[in-house]
C-alpha cells in the first residue's frame, strides 16, 4: 500500500489552556476524500492550521505527501482553503490575483506570471463558473463565491492535497454541487481532500470516508459508519434513533453495513505515542513555511 498522503499522528494543539487537539491521528490515503465533522469547537480548524504549520502542536509528527510536512508545503503539494472568518476580505486584491497566488509555489523568484500561469488561473476560474468576476475585488464577491474563488487558488495550484475548512459553509445548492464535483475530479486524479463540513446529510455524496472530532477522534471510517446514532449521540448530544431509522441522505436500511464490515482503508490505528515536543509557540495567521527544517 502506498504510504499516507496526509498523516498526522498523535498530535495535541493548545491555546494557553484550551485543549483544542488531544492527540489526534488521522490517515488519508491518496486519491481519498475524507470529512472532518464535529461541533463548533471540535477542532477542526486547528486540525487544518496545524498540519499547515500556522499553529503549533504540543506533540506529534505531521508528514505530507509521504515527506516531510514542511518540505511538501514548500513544495506547494498543499492547497488550504481557510474558513472565511481567517480571511482578510478587504485586502485589496482582485479575484484573479488571489487565485494566482496558488502559483506563486511554481514561478521564479521574481514572480512574474507565465501564459501557463495565467491560462492555469483562467481555467481554475472557469471550471469554478467565477470567469465572469475575475477582475472584481475579492470583498466584492459574494460568500459563496468567494468560497469558490478560494477553490479555484487550490486548482490553480495543482496541489497534490487540498485541505479546505468549510467550504460549503454559507453557500447555495449550485456552489455546493460545483465544488463537491469539483472535489471529487480532484481526487479521481490522485489527489487527496481533507473538507470539513456542518452537511452531514451530504456526506455520503461528497466524501469516501469521515473523520468525527470532538478534540479528539471518536470515529474514523466510511461515511455510513460514522453517521451512526451513537457516534452523533456522542460528538453532537443529539438524542439517539432507533438502529432501524435511516439516516438522513444515507443509503437504504438493507445496505447499511454490519458490525462485521472490515473498517476503511483511512481508519487510523490508536493514536500514535507522544513524540518530543517542537520548538516554537502558537503563531497567528498568516499560513507560513518554516526555514530550518520540519517542525512537525
Ligand atoms: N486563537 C485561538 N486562541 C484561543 N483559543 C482558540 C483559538 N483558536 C481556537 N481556539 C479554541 O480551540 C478550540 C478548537 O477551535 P477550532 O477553531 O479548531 O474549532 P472548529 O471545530 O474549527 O470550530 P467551528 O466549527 O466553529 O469552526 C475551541 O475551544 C476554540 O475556542
Ligand atoms: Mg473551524
Amino acid at each position: 500500500m502506498n504510504s499516507p498522503a496526509i498523516e498526522v499522528l498523535g498530535i495535541t494543539v493548545r491555546y494557553g489552556r484550551t485543549v483544542a487537539l488531544d492527540r489526534v491521528t488521522v490517515l488519508v490515503q491518496p486519491g481519498r476524500i475524507c470529512a472532518l465533522i464535529g461541533t463548533n469547537g471540535s477542532g477542526k480548524s486547528s486540525l487544518f492550521k496545524a498540519i499547515m504549520d500556522i499553529v503549533k502542536p504540543d506533540h506529534g509528527t505531521i508528514r505530507l505527501a509521504g515527506g516531510k510536512a514542511a518540505g511538501a508545503r514548500r513544495a506547494g503539494l498543499v492547497g488550504y482553503v481557510p474558513q472565511s472568518e481567517d480571511v482578510d476580505w478587504s485586502f485589496p486584491l482582485r479575484v484573479r490575483d488571489v487565485v494566482m497566488m496558488g502559483r506563486y509555489g511554481l514561478m521564479d523568484f521574481a514572480r512574474r506570471p507565465s501564459t501557463t500561469d495565467v491560462l492555469a488561473v483562467d481555467q481554475a476560474l472557469t471550471r469554478v463558473e467565477l470567469i465572469d468576476k475575475a477582475d472584481r475585488q475579492i470583498g466584492q464577491l459574494s460568500g459563496g463565491e468567494r468560497k469558490r474563488a478560494f477553490v479555484a487558488r487550490g486548482l490553480a495550484q495543482d496541489a497534490s492535497i487540498l485541505l479546505l475548512d468549510e467550504p460549503f459553509a454559507g453557500v447555495d445548492k449550485r456552489s455546493e454541487v460545483t465544488i463537491s464535483a469539483v472535489l471529487r475530479e480532484l481526487a479521481d486524479t490522485g489527489r487527496t481532500v481533507l473538507v470539513s463540513t456542518h452537511d452531514l446529510g451530504a456526506l455520503y455524496g461528497l466524501a469516501d470516508e469521515a473523520v468525527l472530532l470532538m478534540n479528539r477522534v471518536i470515529v474514523h471510517d466510511r461515511p455510513e459508519v460514522v453517521l451512526q446514532p451513537h457516534y452523533l449521540a456522542e460528538a453532537f448530544g443529539l438524542q439517539m434513533r432507533r438502529v432501524d431509522d435511516p439516516v438522513p441522505g444515507g443509503p437504504p436500511i438493507d445496505e447499511r453495513p454490519t458490525d462485521e464490515d472490515p473498517p476503511s482503508d483511512g481508519a487510523p490505528a490508536d493514536p500514535a505515542p507522544d513524540v518530543d515536543p517542537p520548538a516554537g509557540t502558537l503563531p497567528a495567521d498568516p499560513p507560513r513555511t518554516t526555514e530550518d527544517g520540519d517542525p512537525t
